[in-house]
């Protein structure tokens, strides 16, 4: 296969969903398909995942887990498939939202029952600002859930994207009959006794008789011919177009646990989504496809909670090129090179040492401590890629070493985990006595980092909560500005000395965005 050949076929998506909307059952059914695992359940200790702080610390001694779990790849169908794995549940944190970066596209998974979710729709933005194409698959048709039409004006409502059902669903829970594929004119019928046996009709559209042969229920079908000809005349037209650029989102139905509907979704996912995209750089826009000299970004750096072993295992996203063992790659934040060697390990599912790698492939370095999140390696080369942003943190501490001689090494503490992404540093603002403020997505991170700066420090700390929950990053024009920093209350800055606005609530932060219409109030700090 050459270079070029390679890059298109290869698709790196990431999946976005609430806990328990089904995101490791499909993950593990796709798996299946690409023949990457043998039977489900072997993705990751299910329900670890869903475990409290000590567990988890226990799951990253084991160095396991949530490390192979970080990226899964297989074949299928010629294409090769890089599934990055957003966490969930407790350990949902800044690093969820920075794996969103290293996507091309995205699947929002959805409970038929329970629509749009709280932790889909803060996904779902990342997404919209980057704007990737989103996919979505509604889950567990094999139970009751609610109305198609109304989850679809949903999206619209809660997220304000459009869509385009590529299938539709002949009943729902004890009447699931099947799904209709609109493109394909194909009928997949649903055998709850035994819902691996999928039987595929070809028709020759919904009017098609044997679709009333096949579905022995009168009233069923006759609402689904009503339901597809309010789709055709009163839904959006399919735009490949549209749907490139994140603005209408394919809609896929089925029910993971019985492996229906996921092959039509994987198939017409792989075909519509696209392959590893162009990105910002300081050079301008870095296509893979024109650009065939290797380039990655960090976006994820993974500790290693083994005190005896402080290397820690950072994230390279390729956006161009090709990776070979042992190559010579420039680390331009620090300019010098470095050897991509024996250490050089692609996480995925066998673990195995990568001999080479192309864009849109992910690679796991072991790191001393040279890497942080955002730095760009190049071959042959010197430019950097976009920043990455820092998002707002949701939950806020004051942050206090214990015992005042441990000071250093409390410093050096919070640096590291700083750097790692860990946790957002902030200090406050025109305030008498300065003091730090640790902002983090997921509440988990508190005692993740209280642990990490007793076990790897030696320093014991103290939190003290605050009530804020959203941090704004401020801009505008100066008057304004000045007059905000002199009259507002909780600002703090960033590690780069960025201005930020803390609040307690939404109404808090409208009354302010309303007495100072000239600033703008940014939910990350992806703006230049
Ligand atoms: P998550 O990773 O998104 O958190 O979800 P996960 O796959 O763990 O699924 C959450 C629960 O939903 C699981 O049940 C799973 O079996 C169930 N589920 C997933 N897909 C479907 C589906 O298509 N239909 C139905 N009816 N259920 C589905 P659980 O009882 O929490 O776990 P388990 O004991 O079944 O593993």
């Amino acid at each position: 296969m050459n270079y070029k050949e390679a890059i298109e076929k290869r698709r790196t998506f990431a999946i976005i969903s609430h806990p328990d909307a089904g995101k490791t059952t499909l993950t593990e059914k796709l798996l299946l398909f690409g023949g990457a695992i043998r039977e489900a359940g072997t993705v990751k200790g299910r329900k670890n995942s869903k475990h409290a702080v000590s567990d988890w610390m226990e799951i990253e001694k084991q160095r396991g887990i949530s490390v192979t779990s970080s990226v899964l790849e297989f074949e299928y169908d010629g294409y090769n498939v890089n599934i990055l794995d957003t966490p969930g549940h407790q350990d949902f944190s800044e690093d969820t939202y920075r794996t969103l970066t290293a996507a091309d596209s995205a699947t929002m998974l959805i409970d038929v029952a329970k629509g749009v979710e709280a932790q889909t729709k803060k996904l779902f933005k990342v997404c919209r600002m980057r704007g990737i194409p989103i996919f979505t698959f509604i889950n567990k048709l094999d139970r009751q859930g609610r109305d198609p039409f109304e989850l679809m004006e949903e999206l619209e409502d809660l997220l304000g994207i459009r869509s385009y059902p590529m299938g539709w669903p002949i009943g729902m829970g004890q009447s699931f009959s099947g799904v209709y594929d609109r493109h394909a004119k194909k009928l997949e019928l649903y055998n709850p006794d035994n819902p691996k046996d999928i039987d595929i009709i070809q028709l020759s559209g919904p009017d098609d008789p044997k679709l009333d042969e096949a579905i022995n229920d009168e009233q069923l079908v006759s609402q689904f011919r009503e339901e597809i000809e309010l789709l055709d005349v009163a839904g959006d037209e399919y735009n490949a177009e549209l749907i490139a650029n994140g603005q209408l989102t394919p809609i896929f139905f089925g029910s993971a646990v019985s492996s229906f509907g996921v092959q039509t979704y994987l198939e017409h996912m792989l075909n519509l989504a696209p392959c590893p995209a162009p990105r910002n750089s300081s050079n301008g826009l870095i296509d893979p496809l024109e650009h065939q000299k290797f380039s990655g970004f960090i976006f994820k750096i993974q500790a290693n909670m083994n005190p005896a072993h402080r290397d820690r295992i950072a994230f390279l996203r390729i956006t161009s090129g090709k990776f070979e063992r042992g190559m010579s790659v420039k680390h331009v934040r620090i300019g010098k090179n470095i050897k991509l060697a024996q250490p050089t390990q692609l996480l995925a599912q066998s673990r195995n040492i990568v001999e080479e790698a192309y864009a849109g492939d992910i690679l796991g370095l072991f790191d001393p401590g040279n890497l942080r999140i955002g730095d760009t390696l190049v071959e042959g080369g010197s430019f950097e890629f976009a920043e990455m942003p820092h998002f707002s943190p949701e939950h806020f501490s004051a942050i206090s070493v214990k015992e005042a001689l441990k000071h250093k090494s409390f410093e050096k503490g919070i640096h590291q985990l700083t750097e790692e992404g860990a946790i957002q540093l902030f200090k406050t603002y025109n305030r008498f006595v300065e003091q730090q403020i640790v902002g983090v997505v997921g509440v988990l991170q508190f005692e993740v980092l209280e642990q990490r700066l007793k076990s790897e420090y030696n320093v014991d700390i103290q939190l003290e909560r605050q009530p804020f929950t959203f941090a704004r990053w401020i801009t505008g024009p100066e008057e304004a500005f000045t007059k905000f920093k002199k009259t507002q209350k909780n600002l703090v800055t960033d590690r780069d000395e960025r201005i930020v606005a803390l609040f307690e609530n939404e109404f808090q932060m409208r009354t302010a965005q309303e007495k100072y219409p000239d600033l703008t109030f940014h939910e990350n700090s992806f703006f230049k």
